[in-house]
C-alpha cells in the first residue's frame, strides 16, 4: 500500500489518525498501539475503536481462520521498512534477536528454540522432512488435519516406507477426555509420532495437547503441533504444552503478515533436528533455532510486520482478545443452535470450543448456504469441503462485534428456512 492509500485509510478511519509513525525499526516500543488498558471487557466503545485499526469495509469478514486482515500499523511498519530498503542508503535495521524475544515470551519459549518460517505448511515440513524416521514406523493422526500438517508426513511415508495411519476424531467434539481417549486408543507399538492439529481447522475444536505430549512422552513417542491457530486467539505456552514441535501461521489469528510463520522446536529436539535447507551455518550448532533460518535471502519487511503485529496484540492483550474472540464465538454457537434445521459441529463444551463454530444445514449443501450469506452480507466464510467434509465455517475475531454476530445468525435462519 502506497502512503498516500494510508493517509486516506487515515482519514477514513479518524482513530488511524493516532496510530504511531514508524519512525525507527527494530524495537518494541515503535509500534507502540495507544490503546487504553482499562477494565473495558465488555465495552463495545473500546472494540469500535479496535475495528478502526482495520481496512475491513464491506462486509463482515469471518474468515480469520484463512487469513487475519491487517491492522493498519503492521501495514504501516512493512510499508515504511520497504520503501526504507530500496532507497539503498537509509535502510532502516530488523533487529531478529528483539523479534525473537517477543514471541518467545508471548508462547512461553525460550527464544533460542524458534525458527521463522513462512507459514505452518512450511514448519511442519522441516520437521517432518528433518527426523530420522525408519521403515514401519508408524505416524498418527486424525482424518480432520489439513494438508498443511498432512501432506508432509505422506511424502515422507511414501519416500522412506513409514506407515500412516488416520483416525476418525469424535464429531462434534463431546470432551476433553473424549479427544483425548480417541488418541491414545489408538496408539499401537509401532507409533512414532503423535502430529496433532491443536484446533482443529475443521470444528475449531481444542484438543489436549498437554496431556497427549506428557502421555507420549513417557512412551517415547514424538509430538508435532500443527498450531496453525492458538496464537493470537489462545493462551499459549509451549513449554507447559510439553511438546516436542510447535508449527505456526502468524498470519491467521496474529494478525500478522502474510508469509510470516514460525516453528518452536523443544530444546531437547533444537540440537538433534535436520534442516530443511542449507546454507552457511546449517551445522552450527550454536546457532540453536536460527541455524534454521538460513534459507538464503528473505523479506525483512514482512518479519517487521510480525514485530508490529506483535506489538498490536501486546497493546491488547492476550486475554482480553481470547476472551473477545471466544465470547463471541460463545454467542455465534447459541445463535446457530436456536435456529431450525442448523446443525452445529463444533464442540458444544465451551472448555473444547475455539473461536471457530462450524455447521451445516438441512437439505442444503454448504457451498449454497455461503453463496446466499455472501449475496445477503456479504459475508465472507470458509468452506470446509475437504475430507469428504461439507461444513460452512464462521471464525470471530476482535475486528468481529455482537451486533454482526446476530446479523449472521439470523442469515443463517433466513437460509435454513427457506424453501
Ligand atoms: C490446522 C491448519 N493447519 C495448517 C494450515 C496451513 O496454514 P498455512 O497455509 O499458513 O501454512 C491451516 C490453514 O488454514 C490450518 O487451518
Amino acid at each position: 500500500m502506497r502512503r498516500r492509500d494510508l493517509l486516506r485509510a487515515a482519514a477514513l478511519f479518524p482513530a488511524a489518525a493516532w496510530l504511531p509513525r514508524v519512525g525507527s525499526v527494530g524495537s518494541v516500543e515503535a509500534y507502540a498501539v495507544p490503546f487504553a488498558r482499562g477494565p473495558v471487557d465488555d465495552d463495545e466503545a473500546y472494540w469500535a475503536e479496535v475495528r478502526r485499526q482495520f481496512l475491513i469495509t464491506d462486509g463482515i469478514f469471518m474468515n480469520t481462520g484463512t487469513w487475519g486482515a491487517l491492522p493498519v500499523s503492521v501495514l504501516e511498519a512493512i510499508e515504511a521498512h520497504m520503501r526504507a530498503f530500496e532507497t539503498v542508503f537509509h535502510q532502516m535495521p530488523f533487529d531478529a534477536h528483539a523479534l525473537r524475544a517477543q514471541l518467545a515470551a508471548l508462547i512461553g519459549a525460550p527464544a533460542e528454540t524458534i525458527a521463522f518460517t513462512r507459514n505452518t505448511t512450511e514448519g511442519m515440513n522441516v520437521v517432518a522432512r528433518g527426523l530420522d524416521l525408519r521403515p514401519g514406523d508408524e505416524i498418527l493422526l486424525t482424518t480432520q488435519e489439513h494438508v498443511g500438517g498432512r501432506c508432509c508426513w505422506e511424502l515422507v511415508a511414501a519416500r522412506h516406507d513409514l506407515t500412516l495411519r488416520m483416525f476418525p476424531p469424535p464429531v462434534p467434539a463431546p470432551s476433553e477426555d473424549a479427544l483425548f481417549d480417541a488418541w491414545t486408543s489408538q496408539v499401537g507399538p509401532r507409533t512414532k509420532v503423535l502430529s496433532i492439529s491443536h484446533v482443529y481447522f475443521s470444528t475449531g475444536a481444542i484438543q489436549p495437547v498437554r496431556r497427549l505430549s506428557a502421555w507420549a512422552r513417557e512412551r517415547g513417542i514424538i509430538t508435532v503441533v500443527d498450531g496453525a491457530h492458538p496464537p493470537g486467539m489462545l493462551s499459549l505456552d509451549v513449554t507447559d504444552l510439553g511438546c516436542d514441535f510447535y508449527a505456526s501461521s502468524p498470519h491467521k489469528w496474529l494478525l500478522a503478515p502474510k508469509g510470516s510463520g514460525f516453528l518452536y522446536i523443544s530444546p531437547q529436539w533444537i540440537d538433534r533436528l535436520w534442516p530443511l535447507v542449507a546454507s552457511g551455518g546449517w551445522d552450527d550448532l550454536a546457532l540453536k533455532g536460527d541455524r534454521f533460518d538460513h534459507v538464503g535471502t528473505r523479506n525483512d519487511s514482512l518479519l517487521v510486520g510480525f514485530q508490529a503485529s506483535l506489538a498490536f496484540h501486546d497493546a491488547i492483550g492476550t486475554e482480553r482478545i481470547e476472551k473477545r474472540c471466544r465470547g463471541l464465538a460463545t454467542r455465534l454457537d447459541a445463535g446457530l443452535r436456536a435456529q431450525p434445521g442448523v446443525t452445529v459441529v463444533s464442540p458444544a463444551d465451551p472448555a473444547v470450543r475455539s473461536a471457530m463454530v462450524s455447521f451445516t444445514v438441512d437439505g442444503r449443501a454448504s457451498s449454497e448456504v455461503i453463496r446466499r450469506l455472501w449475496q445477503m452480507g456479504p459475508v465472507r466464510v470458509r468452506h470446509v469441503a475437504e475430507n469428504n467434509l461439507d461444513y460452512v465455517r464462521l471464525s470471530t475475531h476482535i475486528y468481529n462485534n455482537p451486533a454482526e454476530v446476530d446479523r449472521v445468525v439470523g442469515m443463517v435462519g433466513e437460509i435454513a428456512g427457506s424453501t
